[in-house]
């Protein structure tokens, strides 16, 4: 493991104010880069996400082949069109990112060649036999740890035939890597899901060109379609966006506006649950670009009600539920989340995690099967508390520090880099401190920007 960093977060002493446009969405970066690479012509990305696991698929489809240039905010990529993907003589590494391993498993589906794919310590441990059964049944030769479940994989594609496939699990990275192969097949693809996933591969490849038949849980794409360039505007990650909603939430006097966040409804579920727990909570300049809606949010602090969060609620916010823990321990009374069994599959195992965590600062919280149960208010207080190399754990604890007595020392702060490298920056910026540098690598960095003793 590389150097671990810890972040020292304190006690915001007044309301969290102004305006940000936090990072791009990591889902639609993603995407952009892959159909990008896939695309005949050249595709041109304002507002990338640069973060660790967007970077790891830049990486990916580099060593396909794939020309990437990136300029500021600005990813260019020349796609080769399907065909010209080229077999890869090194292992693709896809360090901590679950979506660049399992859509590009649906890509390689497809590809007449062989390749070995790989991650990090937390990748190694996440179920891929979700992709890798229904990958087989469309015709691809998979192999790894666990029957083809746990990574590194090998793969060789090519010659597919359609499937009708019955998604156990509501998960959005599943229902995209089979239509990647699904686009591919002789035939016509068909996934359906348990519960609406997150809807960013069927908007993004009708962006492309390609023609995608919707009908409520249900997804057809007829194979051997092509994909032509286009240009890509992303717009702000509501997971991103979701930490500094909860943060104005619970501090006192807060008063922000979020710009040009993603308000998808696959994903918007944060906005239903703090509508309906009584934010005060605005949406203004909304417009919609290549097929995903965004918005300014603004949000004031204001009394919130506790309320039980489950059911088709959960994937439209399954990412926001670390914070969101976060944010119950605050309210008078009781939270509920349940139906959400998917957390025990994430970077880390997000109940055991987050039970865990919150409970060192002072949190009256405790794990169920399906999720867990909070019990608030709590002045939490301050401690020594580990992101397991998580990064919305991570963020999670920082927000958390803002309302502890004393501070809050997060180990393995590091990992916030993965879909949030300016995150500190940020919150230093609506905490209207000056901001200075980029999360260290190692070392201590304190929140309200005192540097650290061995630095100097
Ligand atoms: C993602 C889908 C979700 C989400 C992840 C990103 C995507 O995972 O948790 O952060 O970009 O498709 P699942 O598909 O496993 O639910």
């Amino acid at each position: 493991m590389g150097d671990r960093a810890v972040a020292v977060v304190t006690k915001a002493t007044r309301g969290l104010q102004g305006e940000l446009t936090v990072p791009g969405d990591k889902s639609i970066s993603h995407r952009s880069v892959m159909f990008g690479a896939m695309a005949n012509g050249t595709t041109s990305i304002r507002g990338f996400l640069p973060g660790d696991d967007c970077l790891s698929t830049i990486d990916c489809f580099r060593k396909m082949g794939v020309e990437v240039q990136q300029t500021d905010d600005t990813v260019h990529v020349r796609g080769t069109g399907l065909d010209g993907l080229k077999e890869p003589n090194e292992v693709l590494d896809v360090g901590n990112s679950g979506t660049t391993i399992r859509l590009m498993l649906g890509v390689l589906t497809g590809r007449p060649f062989h390749a070995t794919v790989a991650g990090d310590a937390s990748i190694a441990k996440r179920p891929m036999a979700r992709v890798t059964e229904p990958l087989k049944e469309l015709g691809a030769s998979i192999e790894g740890r666990d029957h083809g479940n746990l990574t590194p994989l090998s793969i060789r594609g090519g010659g597919l035939t359609a499937i009708h496939y019955t998604s156990p699990v509501a998960s959005a990275q599943v229902k995209s890597a089979v239509l990647l192969a699904g686009l591919q097949a002789r035939g016509t693809t068909t996934v359906t899901e348990p519960e609406a996933t997150r809807d960013h591969t069927e908007r993004m490849l009708e962006a492309f060109g390609v023609k995608v038949t919707r009908n409520e849980k249900t997804v057809s794409i007829e194979g051997g379609q092509s994909l032509e360039a286009c240009d890509i505007d992303v717009p702000g990650d509501i997971s991103s966006a979701a930490f500094f909603l909860v943060a104005a939430s619970i501090v006192e006097g807060s008063d922000v506006i979020l710009k040009k966040v993603g308000l998808n409804p696959t994903r918007a579920g944060i906005i239903d649950v703090l509508s309906e727990m009584g934010a005060q909570l605005e949406i203004e300049n909304e417009k919609t670009t290549g097929g995903e809606r965004s918005g300014d949010i603004r949000l004031r602090s204001g009394k919130l009600a506790p309320t039980t969060i489950g059911g088709s609620l959960i994937p439209r916010l399954i990412d926001e539920i670390p914070v969101l823990a976060v944010l119950a321990t605050q309210l008078d009374g009781t939270t509920v989340i349940r139906d959400a069994e998917e957390l025990k599959v994430k970077e880390t195992n997000r109940i055991d995690t987050v039970v865990r965590e919150l409970s060192k600062l002072g949190a009256d919280i405790e794990a169920t099967e399906d999720g867990m149960v909070i019990h608030g208010p709590s002045q939490l207080s301050g401690g020594a508390v580990d992101s397991h190399g998580d990064h919305r754990i991570g963020m999670a604890l920082a927000i958390a520090g803002l309302v502890a007595d004393g501070e809050v020392e997060i180990a393995g702060s590091e990992a916030i880099a993965v879909s949030y490298p300016r995150f500190f920056e940020d919150l230093r910026r609506l905490q209207g401190r000056k901001s200075e540098g980029a999360l260290l690598t190692s070392d201590k960095f304190w929140s309200d920007g005192r540097s650290s003793p061995n630095l100097t």
